[in-house]
């Protein structure tokens, strides 16, 4: 077995953080940045959520077809986004389609707004519909570690409006668990507390693989995890309280 220890300012890091209304963005530390897609080099993601979306626009031959809009915004770029647009758009339109400064999923380099490469691309509310090549991406996205973020169903959940442009990179298989149980971000993190160390939640993929996840509350100082040895283990603070581990072994 290997020991892990995680200090308590790790439950504001990894691809799992819930980052919403009620839980701002507590850690600026953004790892590496790199474009979303080398045509559009000013448009910046997190690099592991970077090689995934190339991987899905070559799986469904999207390249430019779909397009980057908006990745990565600091702090001073969110809250000039929202300020333009209660300018704008007025208040209620913000409300629904800009999260406030310090609560944007954009901060933390895990989200990316997507569009039809067209004339005219509206950079808050960019075309992303539901047929087509955008379909096909919406439906593969999942199999890759992104999903769609906020659904029209889960409105009164996330708090924003539905959005079918906002990609947020999540990594797999959450992605995919969250998709076949049609949730939204914010209700698996809750799922999943209902999995413990020992009583984990057991994912197959088609090849044989299997994952284990389960989630671990935070102590106050430090939180220590065992893993065995043979096993890829990946673990990403909620945000909240604690951490979602990730095992990863294959079938014997
Ligand atoms: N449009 C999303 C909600 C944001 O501003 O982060
Ligand atoms: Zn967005």
């Amino acid at each position: 077995m290997i020991t892990i220890e995680l200090e308590k300012q790790k439950i504001y890091s990894g691809t799992l953080l819930l980052v919403n209304s009620d839980y701002p963005l507590k850690n600026n530390n953004i790892k590496k940045l790199v474009p979303a897609d080398e045509d559009f080099p000013d448009i910046l993601i997190r690099h592991d959520a970077a090689n995934v979306l190339q991987l899905i626009f070559k799986k469904i031959s999207s390249k430019n077809l779909i397009i980057p809009v908006s990745g990565y915004r600091s702090l001073s770029e969110q809250t000039a986004i929202y300020n333009n647009s209660l300018k704008d758009n007025g208040e209620d339109f913000t409300r629904r389609y800009v999260a406030l400064p310090n609560h944007s999923e954009h901060q933390t380099g895990l989200a990316v707004d997507l569009g039809l490469n067209k004339k005219d691309i509206d950079f808050i509310r960019p075309d992303f519909p539901y047929y087509g090549i955008c379909e096909e991406f919406r439906k593969t996205a999942p199999d890759y570690g992104f999903i769609e973020r906020y659904a029209k169903n889960k409105e009164a959940i996330t708090k924003i409006s539905h959005e079918p442009w906002h990609f947020r990179y999540v990594g797999y298989p959450h992605s995919k668990i969250i998709q076949t149980n049609g949730l939204s971000l914010e209700e698996y993190i809750e799922f999943i507390k209902n999995f413990r160390s020992g009583q984990e939640l057991i994912y197959k993929n088609s090849y044989g693989a299997e994952t284990q996840i389960y989630y671990l509350p935070a102590n106050n100082d430090k939180t220590v995890i065992c893993v065995p040895k043979s096993c890829i283990c990946q673990v990403s603070g909620n945000n909240i309280d604690g951490f979602i581990v990730t095992v990863w072994r294959k079938e014997k």
